[in-house]
């Protein structure tokens, strides 16, 4: 495929499979190391979703015909330390920054579907990534109450149909993003915080 062609988003996914794959890495490592087992528990399914999410955005670049770049994180390594180190959970979660607020970096990817020139196959993988991932924050923030020893709330655990609901609200305000010019900007994308 000639760069003339190169797809405008190419970049974003490139971003978001190295960044799912550290934090694949990341948490998959903690929920070894961890001996609580609900803990790990919570972070064995927030470490194979960011898996899947690499592998999925990995094949869709595939499919469009490119292949990936490896980026390196600088941060990363102290990332790794930490997880494996034998610090308490909840000194690990407050170090991290993860498990204490609501996720950043969601609007830039909204902005991103709001892209006209996206192809209707990468704009649902989008979707269903930016959906999970909300979702998965709040699961770390459960995961982080967890090792302080409080329990979740049940009422919070989403359910299949949560995530089919914020996909469906997602739809909509990606219909009005569509309907307004938008200034570019360009998206950051990171592992769950
Ligand atoms: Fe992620």
């Amino acid at each position: 495929m000639s760069s003339s062609n190169k797809p405008s988003f190419l970049g974003t996914l490139n971003a978001i499979v190295n960044g799912e794959r550290r934090g694949f890495e990341f948490l998959d490592a903690w929920a070894l190391k961890t001996r609580n087992a609900e803990l790990s528990g919570m972070l064995k399914t927030v470490s194979l979703r960011e898996a899947e999410h690499a592998a999925s955005f990995e094949k869709r670049m595939c499919e469009l015909g490119y292949g990936l770049q490896e980026r390196e994180d600088p941060k990363f390594k102290k990332t790794m330390k930490i997880v494996q180190s034998d610090l308490d959970d909840v000194e690990k979660f407050e170090k991290l920054g993860i498990g204490q607020k609501e996720q950043e970096g969601e609007d830039q990817l909204l902005q991103l579907l709001a892209d006209k020139s996206i192809d209707p196959h990468t704009a649902a993988l989008l979707g269903r990534f930016i959906a999970e991932e909300r979702d998965s924050g709040h699961l770390l923030q459960q995961a982080y109450q967890c090792a302080k020893g409080i329990d979740p709330v049940p009422e919070e655990k989403a359910t299949l149909t949560d995530i089919q609901e914020q996909l469906a609200k997602l739809t909509e305000i990606v219909g009005e993003l569509q309907n307004k010019p938008t200034k570019k900007k360009k998206p950051r994308v990171s592992a769950v915080k």
